[in-house]
């Protein structure tokens, strides 16, 4: 989902967006907190920025019954998302 918006060091993947800047490198421009923060809520950097907040529950609006209350990814898997993103150092 990610992809939608940046593109990444992932070859098999064809359909990379633009939105977002390239993640390429990010791991060695952010540190882990940075990147932690950049996932869980963007728009507390940037408050009109389109990318998602995928760890926040408040706020939220036209969100469907089945995710009402619930973070679109869990503390774990903004984890591994971050893990992921410290690997891309150039
Ligand atoms: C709807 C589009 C969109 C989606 C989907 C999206 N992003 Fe973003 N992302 C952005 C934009 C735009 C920015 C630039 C920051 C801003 O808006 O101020 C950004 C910035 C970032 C940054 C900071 C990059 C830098 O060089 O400072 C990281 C890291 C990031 N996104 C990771 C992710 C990850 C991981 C996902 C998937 C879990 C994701 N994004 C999904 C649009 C998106």
């Amino acid at each position: 989902m990610c992809l939608l918006c940046h593109t990444a060091p992932i070859p098999e993947e064809r359909f990379q967006g633009d939105i977002g800047p390239p993640l390429a490198g990010v791991g060695a421009r952010l540190d882990a907190a940075q990147l932690r923060l950049r996932v869980v809520d963007m728009r507390r950097l940037n408050p009109a920025t389109p990318m998602p907040s995928y760890h926040r529950i408040d706020g939220l609006q036209r969100v469907g019954a089945a995710w009402a209350g619930r973070p679109v990814l869990d503390a774990g898997q903004i984890e591994d998302v971050v893990a992921y993103l410290r690997t891309l150092r150039e």
